[in-house]
């Protein structure tokens, strides 16, 4: 097997997301710190399943399977560790070095240093806004549209000055080429010189479900116009290695976790940030182009219903149009909420409070009956003509329902209403049925050709278990341990591995990478490994616990050397270890 480095096996890890990966197989829900469905390696009917995404391991604390995303994929997909480790890799774009080719991927290094220019210029349009004479227009205007210095903070919004040059000079002087920011997208080329793409505007970051900033929107501010030439109102970022608009949401990383029933989907960063501020969390917007099926794919992992909030004009609802055929077409459920009297969701909310969008939420309309009522207008109910191009008109809705009970509510409700029978409007059902094909849901196979071997459970490899779990959590825990118990004090062989890396990590002053961590171990070590990882113990009094706990674990230890002395014989040696015996439990 090729060894690769930990950097890059980290770099893999880090590029993934195991909650955005696992759900391709799994429904999951946020629950508490993890999300958790049902487990794909064991029959079962309540969830025992749990992604922890801050570790990035999952654990089924049923079966007892567990690891990393490169183990979760060796399962579902039965290959070894290396394979597994290279789809992770392609699906990242990370190209990984041939068995003894250096490594060398350009790609990976770049997406890094994109990002990290990314990073550092929100912070600069950040600092500009909020505390930069510069960036006096952009919060007077930021102001007049009532988002406060929270909200500002929330959203990690910014100022680009109107220089032509601020921010190419200030990345310059931190080591960043002009070339770099070409690639990040961040500056264009006038007559040959670089100069800032984002001038004179609000600066929205877009930020991923890891919290990387992958690209930047722009807000021109009004009054502001340059020699009779009026430039777009939005600007954003190009398509770039690190970004690509149609797989993307604006504010899905703070909607997230917010949204497991459902979540609004709209236009607009404004309109996002308006809605959130004002206590509705739940809402995300795509990047200024219509609804792909990537973004749609995105989403229902996280949600089980799509509530589409577009603006109330025409293009609004064309695009509603299009967005309810993408939702259904990748197996999606979707509303949608009609906004009277406001053009789009910030200036209802703005208008008329949080209590009254709650209520379009309320009144939001299925998508069928959205699209039906829509037809319904078009025709005059009164004549015979109207009735039946209503009919079949709805029929073509009603030809792309996968769900039969439904389908019959609906047909029910239009027989009664044009008073055409059902077997008529059932016939014309199926005869769209017959000519258009239907789209089938998303793809939920698993292979489960493994068995979950649980390790031996004793009351002291419990109390080790404990121990280690309290030392991972915390550097502290870890320090008041260090000189008392060793990796090699373990009695059960794997904690004593584990004992041995997790120290390792802490005198080196490296961070505690679970993912990275548990691919030192096969997979039937990882159940157990992952199963540390993700314990699900809270202690309230550390200190004390970890006291108790050293003890119990050296008592134990010392009644097996006393068993031993007993059978022995061994005089001495019995009574120095009684002596002890009896010292620790007095502690
Ligand atoms: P505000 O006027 O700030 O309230 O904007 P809005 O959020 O209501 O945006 P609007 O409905 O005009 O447009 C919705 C989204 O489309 C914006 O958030 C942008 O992502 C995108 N968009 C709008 N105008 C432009 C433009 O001129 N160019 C580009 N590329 N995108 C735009
Ligand atoms: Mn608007």
């Amino acid at each position: 097997m090729p060894k690769y480095s930990d950097e890059l096996i980290n770099e893999i890890f880090s590029q993934n997301d195991i909650v955005d990966y696992v759900s391709q197989y799994v429904k999951l829900k946020k629950n508490g710190r993890d999300y958790t469905g049902l487990c794909p390696f064991h029959k079962e009917k309540s969830p025992s399943f749990h992604v922890n995404q801050e570790k990035q391991l999952f654990h089924c604390f049923g079966c007892g399977a567990g690891g990393n995303l490169v183990q979760f994929v060796m399962r579902t997909e039965g290959l070894d560790f290396v394979e597994a480790l290279k789809l992770m890799a392609d699906r990242a774009g990370i190209i990984l070095p041939e068995n003894d080719e250096p490594v060398d991927d350009k790609l990976y290094r770049k997406k890094k240093r994109i990002l990290e220019i990314n990073k550092t210029a929100a912070r600069f349009y950040y600092e500009i806004l909020t505390k930069d004479n510069l960036g006096k227009a952009g919060l007077e205007y930021l102001k007049k549209r009532a988002i406060d210095s929270n909200t500002i903070t929330k959203f990690g919004l910014g100022y680009a000055p109107d220089i032509f040059d601020a921010l190419k000079k200030y990345m310059n002087r931190l080591g960043f080429t002009d070339s770099e920011l070409l690639d990040a997208g961040l500056v264009v080329l006038r007559n040959g010189k670089a100069v800032d793409k984002f001038r004179a505007r609000v600066i929205f970051p877009i930020i991923d479900l890891r919290g990387n900033v992958i690209a930047f929107g722009g807000r021109i501010i009004e009054n502001i116009q340059k020699d009779g030439y009026k430039p777009p109102k939005y600007l954003n970022s190009p398509d770039t290695p690190v970004f690509n608009k149609g797989k993307n949401l604006f504010s899905l990383n703070l909607a997230k976790k917010d949204c497991s029933e459902n979540c609004i989907l709209c236009e607009g960063y404004m309109d996002v940030i308006s809605v959130y501020k004002a206590g509705i969390t739940n809402i995300t917007a795509t990047l200024g182009t219509a609804l792909t099926e990537d973004q749609a794919k995105l989403l229902m992992k996280y949600t089980d219903e799509i509530l589409l909030c577009y603006d109330g004009d025409e293009a609004g609802q064309a695009a509603t149009r299009r967005a309810i055929d993408v939702i259904t077409s990748v197996g999606g459920k979707c509303r949608v909420m009609q906004l009277k009297g406001a053009k789009d969701p910030d200036e209802y909310i703005n208008k008329n409070g949080p209590a009254m969008f709650k209520e379009v939420i309320k009144n939001s309309l299925a998508s069928t009956e959205y699209l039906i009522s829509l037809i319904r207008k078009k025709y005059n109910l009164d004549t015979e003509d109207g009735k039946i191009l209503f009919v079949e008109e709805a029929s073509t809705v009603l030809s792309k329902l996968q769900n039969a009970i439904e389908t019959d509510a609906y047909i029910k409700k239009i027989s009664d209403e044009t008073e055409i029978s059902k077997e008529a409007i059932y016939a014309e059902i199926r005869k769209h049925k017959s000519s258009g094909k239907i789209a089938g849901g998303p793809k939920r196979t698993v292979r489960t050709n493994f068995t979950a071997k649980k390790q031996e459970s004793g009351i002291v490899a419990e109390a080790e278990r404990k121990l280690l779990s309290l030392i991972i959590e915390s550097k502290a825990s870890y320090n008041a341990v260090k000189n008392d118990f060793l990796p090699s004090d373990y009695s059960n062989e794997l904690l004593g591995k584990l004992a041995e890396i997790v120290y390792g990590c802490y005198e080196r002053g490296e961070p505690i990478d679970s993912a990275v961590i548990t691919s030192k171990f096969s997979s039937d070590e990882a159940d157990y490994v992952s199963g540390i990882f993700c314990n699900l113990e809270t202690y309230t009094d550390e200190k004390n616990t970890i006291a108790q706990l050293v003890n119990k674990i050296k008592i134990h230890n010392l009644d097996i050397k006393i068993e031993q002395a007993k059978k022995e014989g061994d005089v001495l040696k019995l009574k120095e270890l009684l002596d002890l015996r009896l010292r620790l439990g007095r502690e």
